[in-house]
């Protein structure tokens, strides 16, 4: 929402948590709409709220998370249900309800915009990630076939996939609130991605020119070769 903001978008924030999104909102001048992206009713009265307050010239939706690293076999039902419910039914539900609004804007002003934050998880498999990565991989299929389904419209769908996001919440989510578990997994890996640095290519897949669809953005951080692969210390050139 910063670099949006800062990109000149007027822009509404959504999430669940109306304090910290009424503090963003002081902080940079956007607006919010409190919602459970999950909850049908709360998608419903979201679109009817930007219906009222629109144009609406992007859709891009970021809410999502991992919970529990468990193997297949320890796997909790309830994890992998709030996985898939908040990566892949929330990004149906609120594409669904906001198409038409986005279509509207696109017949007005040339075009409109779809992104999707999904991650290197939907590319690639690791031991304790199925939830994650088969709904992270759901989603980004959804993406796939939206941008088959518009064709012929003007309206972009892009996918940005980044691996390790050094975020306060992520990990502490996904580990039950865990600190010492959450705080290793960052421990000296130099320069994980920052939640700056995902903002800086949403805003530019959206700034770029409208004819200019990118399909996927893969970003990690240089110590992350692979969703398996993370080097702790310092990055050094070989004989230095
Ligand atoms: N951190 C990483 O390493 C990483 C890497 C790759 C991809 N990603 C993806 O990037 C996205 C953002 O992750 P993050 O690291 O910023 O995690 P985060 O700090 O946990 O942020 C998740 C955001 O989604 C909102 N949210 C969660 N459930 C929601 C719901 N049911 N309805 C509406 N909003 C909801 C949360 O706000 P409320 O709790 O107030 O609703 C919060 O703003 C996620 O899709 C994640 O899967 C993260």
């Amino acid at each position: 929402m910063r670099g949006l903001r800062a990109a000149g978008w007027d822009v509404v924030g959504v999430a669940r948590r109306a304090g910290r999104l009424e503090a963003l909102d002081a902080e940079v001048g956007s607006a919010s709409f409190a919602a459970d992206l999950t909850s049908e009713t709360d998608v419903e009265a979201l679109a009817a709220h930007l219906a009222d307050t629109g144009p609406v010239h992007a859709l891009v939706h970021v809410a999502g998370g991992a919970r529990g690293a468990d193997r297949i076999e320890d796997g909790s039902p309830e994890d992998w249900r709030w996985m898939f419910e908040v990566n892949v039914l929330s990004a149906q539900l609120v594409t669904a309800a906001l198409l038409p609004l986005l279509r509207d804007a696109a017949a007005s002003d040339g075009h409109a915009d779809t992104l999707f934050v999904t991650s290197t998880a939907a590319q690639t498999a690791y031991a304790g990630g199925a939830g994650y990565n088969a709904a992270k991989a759901g989603e980004s299929m959804l993406v796939h076939a939206l941008r088959l389904e518009l064709g012929g419209e003007p309206i972009r769908v892009s996918e940005v996939a980044p691996g390790m996001v050094h975020t306060p919440e992520f990990t502490l989510n996904r580990l039950g609130g865990d600190v010492s578990a959450a705080e290793k997994v960052y421990e000296d890996v130099a320069d994980p991605l920052t939640a700056a640095d995902v903002a800086d290519v949403i805003v530019y897949a959206l700034s770029a020119p409208g004819h200019v669809n990118l399909d996927l953005v893969t970003l990690r951080p240089v110590a992350q070769s692979a969703q398996h692969q993370l080097a702790r210390g310092a990055l050094r050139p070989r004989g230095h």
